[in-house]
């Protein structure tokens, strides 16, 4: 069903973004932190037309699902959470919005930790930008997009996501300074590529223990006397915290350490050892791993080829990303994965898209 079919109308702007993988930097962002995510070739595209009934209609392509809402509807759930939510935050900006119809397609998949709905924030928001002649730079975009996740969506997310897919491209790693959003665009580390496997282990974020993991960051940023986790260095500062906020502050002060050695030109074998790193932290300290994830990380750890691997995105389930030698990654998806799948899990690749 095109646009065509569903509204009767052809539209009058098309806009894409991307989903990330975040390489390293995790559970970093909302505190004030460093993340170093790249762009997957997924992307979500919103086609965009006006609507001559006063209404908003919505139709996602993947859910196969039309939503026809008054045009002070309240926010509802689902996709239709982001498109109206990235309306509402421009209106609060002063913006008109007319009514609208919005035609979403992407093939970001959801719950696996890749952020579709940055991905879609993103694409709606450059839709929006293009049919109304909106005066917005790729930083306002990601700025509007992480306010209408957190206002009307629920979670209170970093910048992260919206940056990248703002501002990232599958080329290249953003280095991303959360606090200044201070950025470097950094060449891929020579002579590897990225894998990013799907557990088949779904996770919803909003119903997720992420609010809980960033409000055990700020009550440890405030016993320690500083405004965010970020601005701890010593990974010993944290050891006065009681638990479980000493395990979660360690987490984010090493994971920021581990980011920051990055930008030291390192070679691909020291870049997996910080991914294995980051991933170890994840489980034991920050606790938002699950076993389907810790196995298929420990698979891939152990798989010639691979310098190193780690959950990505916010955890609790979701994809698995891995530093591989160049040339290799279809390979060594295809030998994971049966071993994997072996266990009963439905792990899938996703990046390098198969051709
Ligand atoms: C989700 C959030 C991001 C970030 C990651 C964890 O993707 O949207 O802001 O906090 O989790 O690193």
């Amino acid at each position: 069903m095109t646009f065509e079919h569903i509204f009767g109308t052809s539209p009058l702007v098309g806009a894409t973004a991307p989903g990330r993988v975040n390489l390293l930097g995790e559970h970093t962002d909302y505190n004030d932190g460093f993340v170093l995510p790249t762009a997957i070739p997924q992307c979500t595209t919103v086609h965009l037309g006006l609507s001559l009934d006063g209404q908003y209609h919505f139709y996602s392509e993947a859910l196969t699902q039309r939503l026809d809402l008054e045009k002070d509807a309240p926010v509802p759930p689902g996709y239709a959470a982001y498109l109206l939510g990235c309306i509402r935050v421009l209106e609060q900006q002063g913006h008109y919005i007319p009514p609208l119809n919005a035609y979403v397609t992407s093939s970001v998949p959801i719950g696996a930790g890749l952020s579709s709905s940055a991905a879609l924030e993103v694409a709606m928001l450059r839709g929006l930008r293009a049919l109304l002649g909106l005066e917005l730079d790729d930083v306002q975009i990601a700025r509007l997009g992480q306010r209408a996740e957190i206002e009307f969506a629920g979670v209170r997310c970093g910048i992260m996501d919206q940056m990248a897919s703002s501002l990232a491209d599958t080329a290249h790693m953003l280095f991303l300074d959360t606090r200044t959003l201070e950025r470097r665009v950094l060449p891929l580390v020579a002579g590897t590529e990225i894998l990013v496997i799907d557990s088949g282990f779904p996770r919803t974020l909003a119903g997720s223990g992420y609010n809980q993991r960033r409000a055990e960051c700020e009550a440890a940023a405030r016993q320690l006397g500083v405004p965010a986790l970020r601005d701890i260095t010593d990974v010993k500062a944290v050891e006065v915290l009681s638990e479980p906020l000493r395990r979660r502050a360690r987490h984010v002060v090493s994971e920021n350490n581990r980011v920051l050695e990055v930008l030291q030109d390192i070679s691909a074998e020291h870049f997996g050892q910080l991914m294995n790193a980051s991933h170890a932290s994840l489980r034991d300290d920050y606790e938002v791993s699950v076993a389907a994830l810790d196995i298929l990380v420990a698979t891939l750890q152990q798989t010639p080829g691979v310098f190193g691997a780690r959950l990505t995105g916010a955890g609790f389930g979701g994809a698995c990303v891995a530093l591989v030698v160049l040339g290799q990654a279809q390979s060594i998806a295809h030998d994971v994965l049966e071993q994997y799948n072996r266990l009963g899990h439905v792990g899938k690749l996703l990046v390098p898209q198969l051709t």
